[in-house]
């Protein structure tokens, strides 16, 4: 057991580099047993709730999938499926849950709705994104990470270029502050994560010995580094119009053959948390990338098809440890 038992996950920072290692350490268990047909139910008769306020491919999935592994039920309420926002408060719906449910996901706008949500609910709340925030997904990340690295955790270095402010930004800088690593964000000053996000996770550097390299210099940021990593440059929630000024301002921060060569690493992998703009296969890319005649928006389609890129591994990886994080907090 890893003690974590009745905790909700709402944020890296609310955790220890300990606690995260546990987690990584059970769902690597966890991986293993599901690969060899030797997985145990360990949440057998668990009930979860799974608000999405915003769509989703990967993190309904892999929450669906891996309750459904361990034996537990889920209970998907997508966006408008429920009163909240039209007639009923958070905490009315928080109160509510929490009477049939033993753990609620939720997928949304503020983080301040999670932290409510665990708050009024009194049962584990799991972020499963805010505009501020995706825990379930770094976590993913540096497991990822620590799968396709002979090194500890404590001596990768990656490099997290495009919109920084936005979700996966913070979280990244955020987890490998917690973990030790050696975290630079490239990306236009105006688009790097909040002071007071960047602050914390300083003083988060300062007790486990990270190094954060925050740079509008992307060739810099990236010599050397074990993992270079991107995002959409426009995240859910945004206006589209967004679109024509980040790109702009975005494209020297695009992932391409020489952000890969720059990095000096032959070794050097790519990680995306996905979905991801790279060709003309969505009615998204095709307008953007036909109108300003790009081969690819944060990422090419040569990285992204390259033998470097690891981005399905990891969306597989969500499976494991979103189930990690559950066996951790609901299991008696
Ligand atoms: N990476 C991720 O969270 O994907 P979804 O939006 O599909 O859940
Ligand atoms: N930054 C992206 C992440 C999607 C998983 C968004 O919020 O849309």
């Amino acid at each position: 057991s890893t003690g974590l038992r009745g905790r909700s996950y709402l944020s890296e920072l609310d955790f220890t580099a300990d606690e995260i290692h546990q987690l990584l350490d059970l769902a690597t268990a966890l991986k293993a047993a599901r690969r060899a047909g030797t997985e145990k139910p360990r949440l057998t008769g668990r009930h979860l709730a799974l608000i999405f306020e915003k769509t989703s491919t990967r993190t309904r999935c892999a929450f669906e999938v891996a309750a459904a592994d361990q034996g537990a039920a889920t209970t998907y309420l997508g966006p408008g499926d429920t009163h909240v926002g039209s007639k009923e408060s958070i905490a009315d719906t928080a109160r509510v849950l929490g009477r049939m449910f033993d753990g609620i996901e939720y997928r949304g706008s503020a983080q301040s709705i999670v932290t409510e949500l665990a708050d009024r609910s009194g049962v584990p709340v799991y972020n499963g994104l805010t505009d501020t925030s995706h825990p379930t997904q770094s976590l993913c990340d540096v497991f990822t990470m620590r799968e396709h690295s002979p090194k500890p955790l404590r001596e990768i270095s990656y490099c997290y270029l495009g919109d920084a402010r936005n979700n996966m930004g913070n979280s990244l800088l955020a987890m490998g502050a917690l973990l030790g690593m050696d975290v630079r964000i490239a990306a236009p000053a105006g688009l790097w994560p909040d002071p007071a996000h960047v602050a914390a996770c300083r003083a988060a550097a300062e007790r486990s010995g990270a190094r954060i390299t925050l740079t509008e210099d992307a060739e810099s940021a990236v010599r050397g580094t074990d993992f270079l990593y991107t995002d959409v440059w426009v995240s859910m929630g945004e206006p589209a119009e967004t679109w024509h000024e980040r790109i702009d301002l975005l494209l020297p921060y695009q992932v391409n053959a020489k952000t890969v060569a720059a990095t000096g690493n032959p070794d050097v992998r790519f990680m995306h948390c996905l979905p991801a703009l790279h060709d003309h296969r969505t009615r998204l890319g095709r307008d953007l990338l036909d109108t300003h005649g790009l081969d690819g928006l944060e990422v090419t389609d040569e990285v992204f098809s390259s033998p470097a890129s690891i981005v399905f591994d990891q969306a597989e990886n969500r499976l494991h440890t979103i189930k990690a994080v559950l066996v951790a907090t609901l299991e008696d």
